[in-house]
């Protein structure tokens, strides 16, 4: 039985040793749990803000019916040492920030009774534990972040089961064996009599159960079964069963465990990656666990929504939880939805001294322990993000890793090439393109042995930071380096797969990012909009329609008035564009400068359609001329006009004797429109022959908000919830009006609170807010009033 203790616990900034005494009457305010130790500013703040020695308290009370029963208390993690006081004792201490710890309080506890549970808390980072000793290129928060809880059970009880499927056959009806490696902690003095145990399998999406196995063991031990007919896991079809395992002693005690699990093969080989025996290219991002004013503290459902978003909405298969293991809720999402994950211990380049490495060392143990049924991770980090080589530390870790998990296989980030390679896999940080160069590196260039696997593990990021509210070209340019180094790893046969850096903006130190303590690194802002880049992501899914371009169609934003680089992102069959009502041309994913992607952007390269032609003014070849002179001058500029351009241009000064001034007229006519009406450009994306989505730009008119919730059912589970709503400002024809930076109101009715300020900006034409309950459930309902209120009724 487990009872979750994230209510009625006591905070105070300042660890005081009488947080421990039964009669404390200090002043210490209520919090609830995901907690963070600061609150903190969207930006330009001090780390020194959430660095502290803290102290945490509460009453624990265990019913007295339960005396003679095993409890085990439990914290999910605590950012960055903890200490946990039981009535005045201490009764264990955790240093890592990332992982979980439990402490058996069977002993300590006086049940029926008040028990004052008190953690010391020290979220310095002058810590020597992982990740500190250096710089690091993100905030660290403090706090008791995730879900604390006590789980009652009997003297006899499952402490640990590892559920691994081994496949025997992919194709046609799958065969499997199911093995779970189990652990059993027996407090009875007498241990005499047979133990049995039960399994029973249950598909998730039926419902079907299949009963499987019954067996007397003495104690503890690997159990197998043959199963067949069973579906297969694959972000495509994230297929899951549940595993139930119940033990029972001949004296009377039992213990159930259900641990969802699912059935695939991954292996990495030198040539890729392969799932259910096929090869498989994944395409993910970076994720850090961040998220604005609060830092690491969300529940279970912002979790959730990060890992639906990088599923869902841009389209991903897979994510590397950098540079930490991530909350069990959003491995469990993982599972669900069907996206491949790459965890790693804590750690940023920096290596410590012996006590710190075998910090290291626990914490690659934790972390496999904790996560290893989780189907959707396909390989474990060891290695101290982009650290330098250190062959015993890393032999250490690999062995730890392998002896706990003989089924996965190991991967360890570096910013070095040809580094020594104690992993399965060599995977490394490849910020090689610029812009200029080509998307990626060869695996040639950078492996010392071509025969095992090979990946890129981030690209993008520093090489090209990018606000939401830079200018166009900005933005178009970020979007277009993601979309070079996946196009250059879709041809790269030899790599496996990549992931970029980073999915949304995050705090960092003064060390890095643009002195706000933002690194404008994601695809995704800190509150989830979407920048540019995110669209070429998003295309490449075949779920939802995707049509968006590049450009505000306005030439003032660009020098000299010349836009000259449109894009279109799309996933549909083709894209038309119109210009005022004329058709210019439909684009298809042929037309793409980026051969190895299904839908890469494509350039716009017609602002004139067969208006030259139709106006009867030319003879056919030379109407030709004149569209090909004008699209030419469109995209590059009279100033860099390509060769083939100029030789056009000479041949309608001397073949057809058109003046310099006949040009400009031509261009005036037929693509410049400066004083003339407004023009009117859209966009339809046709899928089958039908218009699935459709995108007009032109002169801005009016502008509205629109702001949308995650989810409008908040649920207090065993603890408080919370909504995202993200918020933008759009035109009249839906498009998100960029340089909009308005301060907006944000203004709450019914049990539910604003987390972070109640007046904020737009930034970029889009912000976000966060609302939590308060100890109810509740909907909501998100209604903009005007451009500068916005209210988030609770019911
Ligand atoms: C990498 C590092 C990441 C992040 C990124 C920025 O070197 O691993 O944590 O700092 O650079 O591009």
């Amino acid at each position: 039985m487990r009872q979750y203790i994230c209510d009625k616990w006591q905070f105070v900034k300042e660890f005081d040793e009488r947080l421990k005494d039964a009669d404390y009457s200090g002043d210490a305010p209520e919090v609830r749990i995901p907690h963070n130790v600061a609150d903190m500013p969207f930006n330009c703040f001090d780390e020194s803000i959430y660095q502290m020695v803290s102290g945490y308290r509460r009453i624990l009370c265990v019913d007295k019916q339960f005396e003679g029963k095993v409890v085990l208390l439990t914290f999910d993690a605590v950012g960055h040492d903890a200490t946990v006081y039981l009535n005045g004792e201490e009764i264990g201490s955790h240093h890592t920030g990332y992982t979980a710890f439990s402490i058996d309080i069977s002993d300590k506890i006086r049940f029926g009774e008040d028990n004052v549970l008190a953690v010391k808390v020290d979220s310095r980072e002058s810590l020597n534990t992982p990740p500190f000793g250096f710089v690091i290129d993100y905030m660290t928060y403090g706090g008791i972040y995730r879900d604390v809880y006590i789980d009652i059970k009997d003297p006899v009880y499952i402490s640990d089961i590892y559920v691994h499927p081994v496949i025997e056959d992919p194709s046609g009806r799958v065969k499997a064996t199911m093995v779970s490696d189990i652990t059993i902690c027996d407090n009875r003095q007498n241990r005499e009599g047979a133990l049995n145990i039960k399994q029973t399998l249950k598909d998730r999406r039926t419902g079907d159960i299949r009963e499987l196995h019954e067996t007397d063991l003495r104690k503890g031990n690997i159990v197998r079964f043959g199963v067949n007919d069973i579906e297969l896991w694959s972000p495509e079809n994230p297929y899951m069963y549940e595993l139930c395992t119940t033990i029972t002693t001949q004296d009377g005690y039992t213990d159930t465990i259900v641990t969802p699990t699912a059935f695939r093969t991954m292996e990495f080989k030198k040539d890729g990656f392969y799932l259910n025996g096929a090869k498989y290219l994944f395409r993910g991002l970076n994720r850090h666990q961040c998220y604005p004013y609060v830092g690491y503290a969300m529940p279970k459902s912002m979790q959730v929504m990060d890992a639906r978003i990088l599923k869902e909405e841009l389209g991903l298969n897979a994510v590397r939880t950098s540079h930490y293991p991530d909350s069990q809720y959003f491995l469990d999402a993982c599972d669900e939805i069907g996206l491949l994950v790459f965890t790693e211990i804590p750690g940023w380049q920096h290596i410590g001294d012996a006590a710190w490495k075998d910090q290291a060392v626990e914490n690659v143990k934790e972390m496999i322990t904790q996560y290893r049924n989780h189907p959707s991770i396909m390989l474990w980090g060891v290695r101290i993000n982009e650290s330098q080589d250190d062959d015993e530390f890393y032999k250490r870790t690999n062995e730890t890793a392998h002896s706990l998990d003989p089924y996965r296989q190991t991967g360890g980030v570096r910013f070095i090439k040809k580094s020594h390679l104690l992993e399965d896999v060599y995977t490394f940080n490849d910020f090689s393109h610029d812009g200029t160069t080509p998307g990626c590196e060869e695996k040639k260039n950078v492996t010392p042995d071509m025969e095992k696997a090979y990946f890129i593990s981030e690209y993008g990021g520093h090489m090209f930071p990018t606000k939401a509210y830079d200018c166009e070209e900005h933005r178009l340019e970020h979007a277009l380096r993601h979309a070079r180094v996946i196009d250059a790893v879709a041809g790269a046969e030899e790599i496996a797969g990549s992931f970029g850096w980073c999915m949304a903006d995050y705090n960092t130190h003064r060390d890095f990012g643009s002195g706000d303590r933002i690194c404008y690194h994601g695809v995704l802002d800190m509150y989830r909009n979407p920048k540019q880049a995110a669209y070429v992501y998003s295309s490449q899914q075949e779920n939802t329609p995707i049509l968006e371009v590049s450009s505000s169609m306005d030439i003032g934003e660009h020098p000299a008035g010349n836009n000259s680089k449109i894009y279109i992102y799309s996933n549909a069959d083709s894209v038309r564009m119109y210009k005022n009502g004329k058709l210019m041309k439909e684009y298809t994913a042929a037309d793409s400068e980026f051969k190895n992607l299904k839908s890469g952007p494509v350039r716009v390269d017609d602002f004139v359609g067969n208006a030259v032609h139709e106006s009867g003014e030319y003879s056919k070849r030379q109407a030709d001329l004149i569209k090909y002179g004008l699209n030419a001058n469109n995209m590059y500029g009279l100033n860099h006009l390509p060769l083939k351009a100029k030789l056009k241009f000479l041949k309608a000064v001397t073949v057809y004797h058109m003046s310099f001034q006949d040009m400009t007229d031509a261009y005036t006519k037929y693509v410049g429109d400066w004083g003339g009406e407004a023009t009117e450009y859209r966009f339809e994306a046709v899928n089958n022959g039908k218009v699935v989505k459709t995108v007009v730009k032109t002169t801005l008119a009016s502008i509205h908000l629109q702001a949308e919730a995650d989810h409008t059912v908040l649920k207090e589970d065993h603890t408080y919830d919370v909504a995202a709503v993200r918020i933008k400002a759009l035109d009249q024809d839906d498009n998100v009006v960029t340089y909009y930076q308005e301060p907006l109101e944000i203004v709450t009715e019914g049990p539910i609170e604003v987390i972070g300020p109640k007046i904020t900006v737009l930034r970029g034409g889009m912000t976000g807010t966060y609302v939590k309950t308060t100890g109810t459930d509740c909907t909501i309902e998100v209604i903009p009033e005007g451009m500068n209120r916005l209210l988030i009724k609770a019911k």
